[in-house]
């Protein structure tokens, strides 16, 4: 049923096992084979980001690259934001659009990842496409981040609103067509302010280089941007879905579509415990 990809990229793995603390359902047990070690999910909580280098055998990637085209050419809710910061086309909801996106919704290497994270009830908050040509002048992306909902004074029992988000690359990104920048650990910065508009370089920030079939694995509330494309880039393609707990409203970018691949699995025989959790409907209470 999942993606295949490239073992070798992930340099261990490890169980946990939860036990939920819900006596109603006879404290049920949930193992989650986390395809990291356990040096690397503290570095994800410390810094903010795993990367994943060549994931994806290239076969893999020129499939979902494809499905991506053909999935661009048949939508007619493209959505090109333009301007200064968020160049290039956007795709929404593509789990509902394309079967090759749907079948990401349990892909291993990432959504364990989230479980290790966040405990095992997760959901699939959004499924996204960008690609960024290499003649639009408005790639680059200002330094922001996604849940920007933190209040000041910050409440005592403040629930922090973490997501993880996956930035899957289907073209290489390096200095000419506008690589991922991050600042390790921003991603706890709850009492600093990140204004608009902000393209420099920020001390301690990090650029990540990678080749086609890698990801990037990102606290939401990290703060990162795209460099800017270079004369002699090449198209960038990205790949863009996240997970959050299963109590987390999902994205609220785009309209899904009404008769989408994901309402249509919900009503079938296959729309198993762990398919309602991952796809919003279960998991929470
Ligand atoms: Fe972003």
């Amino acid at each position: 049923m999942s993606v295949p990809f490239d073992e070798s990229a992930i340099p261990g793995r490890h169980t946990i096992t939860y036990r939920i603390r819900d006596s109603h359902r006879g404290f049920p047990v949930r193992d989650v084979d986390v395809l990291a070690t356990p040096e690397e999910i503290r570095a994800l909580v410390r810094d903010g980001f795993l990367v994943r280098e060549r994931l994806l055998p290239m076969a893999e990637v020129e499939r979902l690259r494809a499905a991506l085209d053909e999935t661009m050419a048949r939508d007619d809710r493209l959505e090109t934001k333009g301007g200064k910061a968020f160049g290039g086309v956007f795709i929404r909801h593509l789990m509902d659009k394309h079967p090759a996106f749907l079948e990401m919704r349990d892909f291993p290497p990432t959504l364990s990842v989230a479980r290790a994270v966040f405990g095992p009830s997760v959901q699939v908050r959004g499924f996204t496409g960008r690609v960024c040509y290499p003649d639009d002048p408005n790639q680059e992306t200002e330094w922001h981040f996604h849940q920007r909902v933190v209040p000041d004074p910050l409440p005592p029992s403040f629930a922090p609103p973490q997501t993880l988000d996956v930035l899957l690359y289907l073209d290489d990104i390096d200095d000419r067509n506008g690589p991922l920048c991050v600042v390790p650990g921003s991603h706890t910065w709850t009492g600093r302010d990140l204004d608009r508009n902000e393209f420099d370089d920020k001390p301690g920030q990090v650029v990540l280089r990678l080749p086609a079939g890698s990801c990037v694995l990102a606290y939401g509330s990290l703060w990162h941007r795209a460099l800017p494309t270079r004369p002699g880039g090449t198209l960038r393609r990205l790949l863009l879905f996240g997970y959050g707990p299963a109590w987390m409203k999902p994205s609220i970018y785009g309209e899904r579509p009404k008769d989408g691949l994901t309402a249509r699995l919900l009503q079938s025989p296959d729309a198993d415990e762990e398919t309602r959790e991952l796809l919003g409907v279960s998991g929470y209470m």
